[in-house]
């Protein structure tokens, strides 16, 4: 089986590529590159005007199979990820029953084999996710998970988690950790702030996350471990991993779409669907963030992709449960929000997109290199289109960027040599 792509603009961040070029993909991974390529008796993907980059790599995704399939399935959710130009994700383990143990990374693998999209399903540090008792780490990474985390129920046993760091550390695992202090948080998914006050609802404080941010950066440091602080809302909680890799400390950071694009405010007009954890803070936050993603503070972008269901979401925001679908809209908000702004360039957005993530997993994915798995997107990154959640792959339909004009359309996904999308 040969694939050549001809004539588009190849961009592999990692690699400090940006240019004009065909690429040759035999059994799956890349054979050639360069200018006027041909191959006998090979498939032609035309390129012209389109961007050809890595496939996206999103550590951090829930895909809700075992135990949530009215949400997501293996199936839907790896659909939509082929949809966004991700070909490498991390599933989160907060399932029924969690991915504590080799048995249900397994299950998930096999579920996710036969959609092309490579799924590495990351480990739950304690058992159940109930924050008591630690998993069997070594089994889990012998199981081939390329993280541990707790996401969605944050450890709050101090010596517990640095118990899991010294394992961590052992077995040359990253520690994901979704930092939201939960006494601090024990209400809903709004921001403490003006909208909190003008709903009259008790809101989620940029403190409790800023604080266990400190906490984890110090845990960190003693420790030794390497600490990855998911989905960072805040622009003193960007400060704080700022300075602390500054002196050394093995930290690094996500952030989403959402937390570079809105604020509170949306959730004045869009009630749940505006509901995550952590919450959509201020405009200072969001400047914060973006300064985050431009100065190197921020290593990767992720969708934190948490499909719910219709009946769920439509439920009133103290009710309807937090998270919003990202991977079939993430590259164009990525673009729109970032590149089209003039805030970065296009390398810098794909790197933050595909390689940064890769690298700090330790995995050699997210760039275009002859003898690698051919794993790639190929989008138009002028197009203009009008986000339509009815038109989603995925079963969830809670987005708050419904009816949003974005910029950037992917138009194949291949994974390790195979299309596993195609638009239209
Ligand atoms: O909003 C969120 N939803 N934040 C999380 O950390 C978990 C996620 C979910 O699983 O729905
Ligand atoms: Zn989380």
């Amino acid at each position: 089986m040969r694939l050549l792509i001809q004539g588009g603009r190849v961009v592999d961040p990692a690699r400090n590529i940006d240019s004009q070029l065909d690429i040759l993909i035999e059994n799956g991974t890349i054979a050639h590159q360069g200018r006027g390529l041909s191959a006998e008796g090979a498939q032609v993907l035309d390129a012209a005007g389109l961007v050809v980059s890595p496939g996206l790599v999103d550590m951090h995704v829930h895909l809700r199979e075992p135990g949530f399939e009215a949400k997501e399935t293996v199936a839907t959710g790896c659909a939509a990820a082929a949809k966004g130009g991700v070909t490498t994700l991390v599933a989160m383990p907060n399932t029924r029953p969690a991915t504590d143990c080799p048995d249900i990374v397994a299950l998930v693998r096999e579920k996710a084999a036969p959609t092309g999209v490579d799924v590495l399903p990351a480990g739950a540090v304690t058992v159940g996710q109930k924050g008591q008792a630690l998993t069997d780490l070594a089994a889990l990474k012998a199981a081939g998970v390329p993280a541990l985390t707790d996401d969605g129920m944050p450890i709050q046993d101090l010596a517990l988690l640095r118990e899991a760091m010294f394992q961590a550390k052992e077995l040359g695992l990253p520690l994901l950790d979704h930092c939201e202090d939960r006494d601090l948080v024990r209400s809903y998914a709004v921001n403490e702030g003006a909208v909190s006050a003008q709903l009259g609802l008790p809101g989620r404080p940029a403190i409790a996350e800023e604080l266990q941010i400190m906490r984890d950066v110090m845990l960190a440091e003693d420790t030794g471990a390497h600490v990855h602080i998911c989905h960072i809302s805040t622009a003193k909680g960007v400060d704080i991993v700022r300075r602390a890799k500054a002196r050394g400390v093995r930290v690094t950071c996500e952030t989403c779409p959402q937390y570079f694009t809105l604020t509170e405010e949306e959730v004045l007009c869009q009630g749940a669907m505006a509901r995550v954890n952590p919450p959509l803070r201020t405009q200072a936050d969001v400047e914060g963030i973006r300064a985050g993603l431009l100065d190197g503070t921020i290593d990767a972008i992720v969708t934190d992709h948490a499909p719910h269901t219709a009946e769920e979401k439509s439920r009133p925001l103290p009710d309807a449960p937090s998270g919003m679908v990202g991977l079939e809209t993430s590259l164009a908000l990525a673009l729109t929000g970032l590149y089209h702004t003039g805030l970065m360039s296009l390398s810098r957005v794909l790197a933050l997109m595909s390689s940064s993530p890769a690298a700090l997993l330790g995995l050699s994915k997210g760039m275009l290199c002859v003898g690698r798995g051919a794993d790639l997107v190929l989008f138009d990154p002028e197009e203009e289109w009008v986000i339509d959640k009815e038109q989603f792959v995925s079963k969830g339909r809670n987005t708050p960027f419904h009816g949003r004009t974005v910029r950037g359309k992917v138009k194949y996904t291949i994974s390790r040599g195979t299309i596993i999308y195609q638009e239209g």
